[in-house]
């Protein structure tokens, strides 16, 4: 049971409300459904943070179409502790470490998958309610100790430590690169994750030009960067996305096909040579199918859908993750060799409305949260 002030903390931190008996008993939480085929959706949570969150439990990376076990959640004493201390909320830099007053954070499918009980392998799993967000831009606050290359006012990207939907986050220098002039903190924000991830996987399928690769997914986050810079690098694209994004894909330079059943038949209609590799974001029966148009499967990477992409043949995309390729892809960005077309942006506060767009899975470009003005 919460108070009329928690309720609206709730709100401005990005939850989501919903009063579900008389007026004194609210409980807040995600209020949508789950994604088709996706079960793992924490009901009647009391998960105050932005972004909201689900407790417990695991479930493997839902791609799209599977579906997670079922859980029950029974809010907890511990999870109406929801109120960041002072703290938590200006997190000591420790060595290696800056402290990021947040500009600008990217929304990732990962968040969402975060939220809905996904553990990064490897990993912990995260404490919830837990604050999301893989990418941000911002300015330095405070510089940890050993830190050379960053100092207390400098423009700054990269992969927070501590999630970027926050007004201040904690930043590792090995994941941190300086932001140019030219680039604004919204830009820079939708540069770690999805540009970074689209630049490794052109890297590590590094296409000849004039050869021909197939982007599975061309229409979001991912599949944007991807395009532009295989056009960069003098490669022809097909990209494959929803009828609604024709226009878009081929404005990015690629051959759009529309997805859906039918979809190798009409790649090869516009390749009748075949493709000489494939880039997938969207994993699953998608994923599937389009391998059928390899014979060489090493020419087959995912960042959709890993482990099925490996079980194709097929590989993982291997994350570089270092401040080297951060500074490339926004030398690259400034440069014009692409653009991030981030198609919407959200305040903090409707951090859980962002994140619930991401999860629809049919977002155009990137998303992303403008915590606070430049
Ligand atoms: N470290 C990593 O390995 C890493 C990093 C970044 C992302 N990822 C993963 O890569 C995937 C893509 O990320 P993202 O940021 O690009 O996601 P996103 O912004 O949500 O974009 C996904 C795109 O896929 C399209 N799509 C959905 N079903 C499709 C189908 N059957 N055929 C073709 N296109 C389809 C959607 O648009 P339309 O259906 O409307 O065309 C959407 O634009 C996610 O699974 C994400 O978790 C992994």
């Amino acid at each position: 049971m919460v108070g009329a002030q928690q309720i609206d903390r709730v709100r401005r931190r990005g939850g989501a409300c919903r009063q579900v008996r008389g007026p004194t008993r609210i409980h807040c939480g995600p209020v949508n459904s789950p994604p088709p085929g996706n079960t793992c959706m924490p009901h009647g949570a009391l998960a105050a943070v932005a972004g909201n969150g689900c407790r417990g439990g695991r479930c493997h990376e839902p791609e799209r179409g599977s579906s997670c076990p079922r859980r029950t959640y029974s809010p907890t004493a511990a999870d109406r502790r929801w109120k960041p201390s002072s703290s938590r909320r200006r997190p000591p830099p420790g060595p290696g470490k800056l402290l990021v007053a947040v500009r600008a954070a990217g929304v990732n499918p990962v968040d969402w998958k975060l939220r809905n009980g996904y553990t990064r392998p490897g990993s912990e799993p995260p404490q919830y309610p837990a604050v999301f967000g893989s990418e941000a831009a911002g300015v330095v606050e405070q510089v940890g100790p050993g830190v050379d290359e960053f100092a207390v006012g400098d423009a700054v990207f990269g992969n927070p430590l501590t999630g970027g939907y926050a007004e201040y986050t904690l930043m590792p220098v090995a994941v941190t690169a300086h932001k140019p002039e030219g680039l604004s903190f919204t830009d820079a924000a939708a540069l770690p994750v999805a540009a970074a991830t689209a630049y490794d996987g052109i890297r590590q399928l590094d296409p000849a030009p004039g050869s021909t690769l197939l982007i599975n997914g061309a229409g979001g986050g991912v599949g944007v960067a991807a395009v532009q810079l295989a056009r960069h690098f003098g490669v022809r694209v097909i990209g494959t996305a929803s009828a609604a994004k024709k226009d878009f894909v081929e404005s990015l330079g690629a051959v759009h096909v529309p997805a859906g059943p039918g979809v190798v038949d009409r790649v090869r209609a516009v390749a009748p040579d075949g493709v000489d590799a494939v880039y997938d974001l969207v994993g699953g029966d998608a994923l599937r199918a389009v391998a059928e148009l390899l014979t060489d499967r090493k020419r087959l990477i995912s960042a959709g859908g890993k482990p099925l992409a490996v079980e194709l043949g097929g590989a993982a995309v291997v994350r570089a993750r270092t401040a080297a390729v951060l500074d490339e892809v926004a030398r690259l960005a400034v440069s014009g060799a692409f653009r991030t077309y981030v198609t919407q942006t959200y305040p903090l506060a409707e951090a859980a409305t962002a994140l619930r767009a991401v999860e629809s899975g049919h977002t155009r470009g990137k998303i992303v949260i403008e915590v606070a003005a430049a």
